[in-house]
């Protein structure tokens, strides 16, 4: 039986009927777990088809409880391709949430600001992105999809206007998504902006791929958790530099998610 067959099972009868919505917890941003009420935790161990993730700030736990007055899952830890994962394995989690039934996914992630209009420790609607892994999840299958309106636009009217009325500065832009591991070079960094990048990771592109294929609607938010390549401090990037600037968002980042849930509309 094929993973996403298995895990999309197993959910289902660990949690239920699905939830509309998903969210997937990026580096540092497993805080919002701890606000869930009600809250019902599987490891990933128990869910066979979902692979435990390798890296710190990832835990590995799917969650299903309700925030804002929302019933949601949560995964709490994604998988990248820089840990051996092919993009078939990356996009398991969302894959077997839109099995199971989920309608709508929130993606998070931690980045590197590329605009001068970025700073560390804001948080960016992601307005489109910018595949750069040279990979697609649907390679192998004739899936033309269209990925015009990838980050849903009704969704994104709704996060500005959500963090307008809660006073959370919201800023926007387009994420680029890098295979990484390895964090970009000064050079990497000008070619991005010149791409019309605004901000730089290594997740969630492959991710809304799997996500439009499966016609899950998607809303997406980065925390920006340094200048990539360091910016024009030339300071060094370092992983925990961005799990410590994702720690200290936390709090704003959780107010804005709690904002914006009851404004979805699947
Ligand atoms: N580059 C790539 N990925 C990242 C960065 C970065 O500067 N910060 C957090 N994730």
């Amino acid at each position: 039986m094929s993973d996403v067959r298995n895990a999309s099972m197993i959910l289902r009868d660990r949690f239920g009927t699905a939830p509309e919505i998903g969210i997937i917890l990026g580096s540092g941003l497993g805080g919002l777990a701890d606000r869930v009420q009600g809250a019902d935790v599987a490891r990933y161990s128990d869910i066979p088809g979902l692979p435990m993730p390798t890296v710190a700030g990832h835990a590995g736990q799917a969650i299903v409880g309700t925030l804002a007055g929302k019933r949601v899952v949560l995964l709490r830890g994604r998988w990248h391709l820089y840990e051996g994962y092919d993009p078939v394995q990356v996009t398991v989690g969302v894959r077997s949430l839109a099995r199971w039934g989920v309608k709508g996914l929130i993606v998070t992630n931690a980045s590197g600001g590329i605009s001068k209009s970025l700073a560390a420790g804001d948080l960016m609607l992601i307005a489109d992105q910018i595949n750069l892994t040279g990979e697609s999840p649907l390679r192998g299958q004739p899936a033309f999809i269209d990925m015009t309106q990838a980050y849903d636009p009704g969704w994104r009217e709704a996060a500005v206007a959500a963090a307008r009325d809660a006073g959370i500065p919201l800023k926007q832009g387009v994420y680029a998504g890098a295979a990484g591991p390895q964090y970009e070079t000064p050079a990497e960094v000008r070619m991005l902006a010149a791409m019309g990048a605004d901000a730089v990771g290594m997740s969630t592109v492959l991710e809304v791929i799997a996500a439009r294929h499966a016609r899950v609607r998607v809303l997406g938010l980065s925390c920006i958790t340094n200048m990539a390549a360091g910016g024009a401090a030339a300071q060094k990037v370092d992983h925990e530099e961005v799990l410590r600037t994702g720690a200290a968002v936390a709090d704003r980042f959780a107010a804005l998610i709690l904002a914006i849930l009851p404004k979805l509309r699947c």
